[in-house]
């Protein structure tokens, strides 16, 4: 399969290719220009971050890699504990502890080998570190291949709310090596096509007609050619919006509708605790609320709100809760989201299937009943 290529295009020079192929991590050659300096006069450190588990999988092929371009003792290594839970400023301080230990400067380069998780972490620290450095993403799930890699939203978690402290910054490039799904645990697939049909319910009406029995079969078989045209075509759908506006502040809210289902889904993953919903599931299950609410509201209709559930179903997604839990409570987190300004919540909703819009709410009160309606009816 030929590997594809997206350009995410930005103001002043930050525009950023997506590479979208197998094996990338085999490819010295698509690393090249991104770990010499320009002039080549001096190599650059370069900090793969990653976790315990693709430590194990994927960290001494990159490293191999890599080494064929630029001499072996400039690749260092940060190893964090794995999980949404260690998503915080403990394991943050431990990026920069290992960049300051190894005297990494501006000009170093840091890399995310990783989930979302570990791409979210990682690109924080870039912002952060030296006052920005650049940072190379290299998704391995799903999820983040066809997301979280892209667009340059980078944040650790607070526990009062998630994704609460962080940045936008975007990477210098990013590399989704399909062939890296391969040993991605099936419920992780599911996970990520919850943000993939996102694309389709906000945006891309036509793109949830590719989503046949038999390719979400192919998709759980790892086709390749299945799963780069889901990718490529997330990813296609996610740099229009971003273009537009990047840092969700545009008057049409448009990088916000990226959001659909996340208000609920934020909520859900806070009240459970992080981890015990992917993020993926809280997304499918916060979207059926949020489709629910639209229905409500007089939006969409019962059947547009079917029609989503039994995609998310084939995703084998829950579309329900299926733990107990207080929709009054729920509810009431919500109001701790980023979505929150000055006490009015912009809900995301759907106008049609493929159509999104903000719909803002300009107190706790209004619609509380219709809302906690909407998640009550997705408690099993
Ligand atoms: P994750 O990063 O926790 O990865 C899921 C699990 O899969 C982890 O245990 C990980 O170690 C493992 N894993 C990763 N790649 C693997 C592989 N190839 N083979 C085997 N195991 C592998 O979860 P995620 O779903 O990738 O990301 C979720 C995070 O992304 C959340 O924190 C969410 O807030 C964030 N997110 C950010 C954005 C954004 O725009 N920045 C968008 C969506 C989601
Ligand atoms: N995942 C939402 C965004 O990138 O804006």
């Amino acid at each position: 399969m030929q590997t594809k290529t997206l350009i995410v295009p930005l103001s002043n020079n930050r525009s950023y290719p997506i590479y979208i192929g197998e094996n990338l991590l085999q490819n010295p050659d698509i690393f090249a220009d991104f770990v010499t300096n320009k002039n080549k006069s001096k190599n650059k450190k370069i900090m793969i971050v990653t976790n315990t588990t693709i430590e194990n999988i994927y960290l001494n092929t990159l490293q191999n890699t890599l080494a064929k371009i630029t001499p072996k003792e400039n690749i260092f290594a940060t190893i964090l504990p794995d999980g949404e839970n260690y998503k915080n400023w403990e394991t943050l301080q431990k990026i920069f502890d290992n960049l300051l230990a190894n005297f990494f400067d501006r000009k170093s380069l840091i890399i995310a080998l990783g989930g979302g998780v570990i791409g979210d972490m990682t690109g924080f620290a870039a912002a952060c570190f030296q006052r920005g450095v650049d940072f190379l993403q290299i998704p391995t799930t799903l999820l983040s291949q066809v997301d979280s890699s892209v667009g340059g939203k980078t944040a650790i978690n607070h526990p009062l709310g998630k994704n609460m402290i962080g940045a936008f910054y975007q990477p210098k490039a990013v590399f989704a090596d399909i062939k890296t799904l391969q040993t991605l645990p099936k419920r992780e697939i599911s996970a990520g096509l919850a943000e993939i049909l996102k694309y389709g319910f906000i945006n891309d009406a036509p793109f949830l007609e590719f989503f046949t029995s038999e390719n979400f079969a192919k998709i759980f078989d790892n086709n390749a050619d299945v799963l780069s045209e889901i990718i490529y075509k997330s990813c296609q759908n996610k740099a229009d919006i971003v273009a537009k506006d990047e840092t969700e502040s545009s008057d049409k809210n448009l990088r916000a509708l990226l959001n659909f289902g996340h208000t609920f889904g934020h909520a859900i993953e806070t009240y459970f605790g992080y981890g015990t919903y992917l993020h993926g599931e809280a997304v499918a299950i916060g979207t059926m609320m949020a489709a629910e609410f639209s229905q409500n509201l007089g939006f969409i209709t019962p059947k547009e709100v079917a029609k989503i559930q039994t995609l998310l179903n084939q995703a084998k997604l829950p579309t329900a809760l299926d733990k107990k839990v207080n929709a009054n409570d729920l509810y009431k987190l919500m109001f701790h989201d980023k979505k929150v300004q000055n006490g009015t919540l912009n809900f995301v909703l759907l106008k049609n299937l493929g159509e999104a819009f903000v719909y803002k709410l300009n107190s706790a009160e209004e619609n509380s009943t219709l809302i906690i309606k909407s998640i009550e009816k997705f408690i099993q």
